[in-house]
């Protein structure tokens, strides 16, 4: 198959939701489609399980796991589809947008009768910054929930989309009887015995057809007429271009469970959904279709195993071929690299691949040479943008607790900020560190992983800091950056980039500041 073909067949996006919603029972019935796995159970879930064991250790066990469930790739229709990974807890949001970087589209899950959640409001915010392309799906049609006009609104208010639906559910819950396709006007029929077969549609080119009412009953019918002729009146025609451009988000109504409706969803997907898009670097807009490779690590893994520290580095791939021993240069480091059993994922597994194409993930095995957001290319300086820092919720000083281990504790610390478990901040006045984490648990995490992988002990100590904000003078060279430096340097840190990072002690006091330095901006996020 020729370059382009490659490219153009290959449709790589990520699947959000807040916990429970049904992520990990729809990816599952995707890849069924795609007879990548045989029986329903194959995925394993990604959540962090509440129960017996504590939670950082069912962290630990998830890692176990996460490796295989990374990137998930199967063939459907002849398309190769990768679906990436993002963990729904909200202390691992941050893995969640970082893994947005990677993806060319998202299909967003929500539960009928719990509607948006919080962690789909945060999830979605970013895509929409990005103007990543949106479908969304309505799951657990079986269950009672809420109506879904009610349904569409909400999404509308609550995550700032423009809808229109694709497919529309009869009735719901107890009375659920089917979908109608409105993309491929077809009538979908429900019975709860078939949960995991595809029952095939039938085929309604005319609703107003007598028909219609044998089928699903004459009050079933009439309401679904009127349903679809409100549908028509409100809601936009669908248009592919807007949905790519991120204006125009399809809605799809089914039940993961039971199969339902998730076929009409993916059949949908490999047509609209994009295939590799091109990507801005810090130099230039970089096309999929460009014959030298370019990618960037966005996302590390270390190994379970304590004994070994390898890690895998997840790649995508933006442009070009990648091959497997070629000698690729790390931007960063400047030196040139060459790998010799680069990994690629189908379902479960993963194999040593010889090439990849733009769109597909490879897994690097490292020892130790990439962080997130590196860049490979094939000699060019270039550095892919787009996967800021966003401030911390929780702060900590971190302490040595033993002192025969401090180059252990060191090394430990680079290595987890490198995997992004965590960021670290270094006092300008007396070079103290805190570490700042999105979600409390992760603490817990950094000390275990710390004493289990690089023999180390480190203490906690409570800080008092707001937010870390990235400082930007506008005339570094200004009296009023010189005074800020002055009377803030108790609150002043560099991160692992080198950036001048103010560590505020409260939201007044970033307020106070802002007002009485306005040419010192000071940012969330550490890309501006
Ligand atoms: P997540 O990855 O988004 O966190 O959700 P997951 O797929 O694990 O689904 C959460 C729960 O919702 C699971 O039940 C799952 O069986 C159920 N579920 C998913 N889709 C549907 C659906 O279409 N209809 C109904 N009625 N339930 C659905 P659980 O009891 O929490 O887990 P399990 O013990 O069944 O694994």
């Amino acid at each position: 198959m020729s370059f382009l073909k490659e490219i153009q067949r290959r449709r790589t996006f990520g699947i959000i939701s807040h916990p429970d919603a049904g992520k990990t029972t729809l990816t599952e019935k995707l890849l069924l489609f795609g007879g990548a796995i045989q029986e329903a159970g194959a995925v394993k879930s990604n959540k962090i399980k509440k129960g017996a064991t504590s939670d950082f250790m069912e962290i630990e066990r998830q890692r176990g796991i996460s490796v295989a469930t990374s990137v998930l790739a199967f063939i459907y229709k002849d398309k190769k589809i990768n679906i990436l990974d993002t963990p729904g807890h909200k202390d691992f949001a941050e893995d969640t947008f970082r893994t947005l970087t990677a993806v060319d589209s998202v299909i967003v899950v929500i539960d009928v009768a719990k509607g948006v959640e919080e962690q789909t409001e945060k999830l979605v915010e970013v895509c929409r910054m990005r103007k990543i392309p949106i479908i969304v799906f309505i799951n657990k049609m079986d269950r009672e929930g809420k109506d879904a006009f009610d349904l569409m609104d909400e999404v509308e208010q609550k995550l700032g989309l423009s809808v229109t639906p694709l497919s529309f559910p009869i009735g719901m819950g107890y009375d659920f009887k089917g979908i109608y396709n409105i993309y491929e006007k077809k009538i979908n029929l429900y019975s709860g015995d078939n949960k995991q077969t595809v029952s095939k549609g039938v085929e309604f080119t005319d609703i107003t057809t007598p028909e219609l009412d044998k089928i699903i009953g004459a009050k079933s019918a009439e309401t679904l007429r009127e349903e679809l002729e409100i549908v028509h009146e409100v809601y936009p025609d669908f248009d592919k271009d807007e949905y790519l451009k991120g204006n125009l988000q399809p809605v799809f109504f089914g039940s993961a469970l039971n199969n339902f409706g998730v076929k009409e969803l993916l059949d949908c997907f490999i047509e609209i959904a994009p295939s590799p898009q091109p990507k801005m670097s810090e130099e230039r807009l970089v096309d999929s279709k460009e014959e030298t490779l370019t990618g960037f690590v966005f996302k590390i893994h270390a190994n379970m195993d304590p004994n070994h520290r390898n890690r895998i580095a997840f790649v995508k791939i933006v442009s070009g071929m990648f091959k497997r021993n070629a000698p690729y240069l790390h931007v960063r480091q400047g030196k040139k690299l060459k790998f010799s059993s680069p990994n690629a994922f189908f379902a479960e597994k993963k194999e040593i691949v010889e090439e990849s194409y733009p769109g597909d993930i490879v897994g690097l095995p490292d020892t130790g040479h990439f962080k997130i957001g590196d860049t490979l290319t094939e000699g060019e300086q270039l550095n892919f943008k787009g996967i800021p820092s966003f401030s911390p919720e929780h702060f900590r000083y971190v302490n040595n607790a033993d002192p025969l281990k401090a180059k252990q504790l060191f090394k430990g610390l680079d290595q987890l900020m490198d995997e992004g478990v965590a960021q670290l901040f270094t006092l300008d006045i007396n070079g103290r560190k805190v570490v700042g984490t999105v979600g409390a648990l992760q603490f817990e995490v950094i000390q275990y992983r710390l004493e289990h992988e690089y023999g180390a002990k480190c203490s906690y100590e409570n800080v008092q800091v707001h937010k870390a904000c990235w400082v930007e003078p506008e005339n570094p060279k200004s009296e009023e950056f010189k005074e800020f430096k002055r009377v803030k340097q108790r609150y002043l840190a560099t991160d692992k980039q080198g950036q001048l990072v103010f560590l505020a002690d409260s939201a007044f006091s970033i307020q106070m500041t802002q007002q009485k330095y306005p040419t010192v901006k000071l940012h969330f996020t550490s890309e501006f």
